[in-house]
């Protein structure tokens, strides 16, 4: 299947590392252009080496997107760069460590808003966009009674991120934009969290690889894989749609 991203313009949030570099692996073979960001630059620039190697052109800057006015001139500038946009991959999420009600602002800022603010800015260029389309990296903790503790907050604030993009798809068709979401499951990767619960809490990681059928965590690339074809005009006629990758981990009928 020819999934036609060949010269697209894309910006993917938080490439450094995990889905979000998976991600622009698979851009990068469907020879894009891509604009990344995440705060650690050291990660980013070691990839970004492996990336233009082939001839593709791939930037990255160290950008905090909770730093509102620094996202900004990073967006706009990428764009310039890129000579427009066609795709938004919002992804970046990060391990809040505050308590009470600051851990819910926190959580607010990182799993919510900066969502929304990607959108506002993306929103202008994409209209004018070929083909557009959108994919937010939500999580299955959206629907979820019994998330761990700590996911308490994250889980509330993807579901509230699906509800969004849901309706964004509703309002944004008369544009041609596509908005969709795609959910994982628990997703291993080495440098990811549930490495450290491996190394650290193996009782719960085992538990956490029981929710899956296939009895084992999934992998950065075949969320990747999910996004990718999302973010394609092969998806041409799918819009509002929360694309779990989870391996059946939620036990109800998806009708
Ligand atoms: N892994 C899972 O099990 C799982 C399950 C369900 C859903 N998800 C969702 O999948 C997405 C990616 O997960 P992942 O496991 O690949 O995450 P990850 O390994 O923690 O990677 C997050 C990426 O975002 C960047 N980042 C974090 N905070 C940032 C900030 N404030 N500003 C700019 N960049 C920032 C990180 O780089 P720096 O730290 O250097 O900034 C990194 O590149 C998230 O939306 C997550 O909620 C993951």
């Amino acid at each position: 299947m020819n999934l036609n991203l060949n010269g697209k313009r894309a910006i993917v949030t938080g490439g450094s590392r995990g889905i979000g570099k998976a991600v622009i692996d698979n851009f990068v073979a469907e020879n894009m252009q891509v604009a990344t960001c995440a705060r650690g630059l050291a990660s980013l620039e070691k990839s970004l080496t492996e990336w233009n190697k082939a001839g593709t052109c791939v930037t990255g800057q160290s950008v905090d997107v909770t730093d509102e006015q620094a996202y900004a001139n990073w967006f706009e500038q990428s764009v310039q760069q890129l000579g427009g946009l066609d795709i938004l991959v919002s992804n970046v999420t990060t391990r809040i460590e505050s308590k009470g009600i600051e851990r819910w602002k926190d959580t607010f800022e990182v799993d919510l808003l900066q969502h929304i603010r990607a959108t506002e800015l993306a929103l202008p260029y994409l209209k004018k966009g070929n083909q557009p389309a959108i994919v937010y990296v939500a999580s299955i903790a959206s629907v979820m009674t019994a998330n761990m503790p700590s996911e308490v907050e994250y889980g509330t604030m993807k579901a509230a991120l699906v509800s969004y993009a849901t309706q964004l798809a509703n309002q944004l068709g008369q544009f041609n934009i596509r908005v969709n979401l795609v959910s994982p499951g628990p997703i291993h990767h080495e440098q990811g969290f549930w490495e450290m619960v491996k190394q650290k809490q193996p009782d719960l990681y085992q538990r956490a690889c029981a929710v899956s059928v296939f009895n084992r965590m999934g992998t950065p690339t075949e969320v990747a894989n999910a996004i990718t074809f999302l973010s394609s005009p092969a998806a041409s006629n799918i819009t509002a749609v929360n694309l779990r990758v989870d391996g059946g981990a939620i036990k109800t009928v998806n009708y």
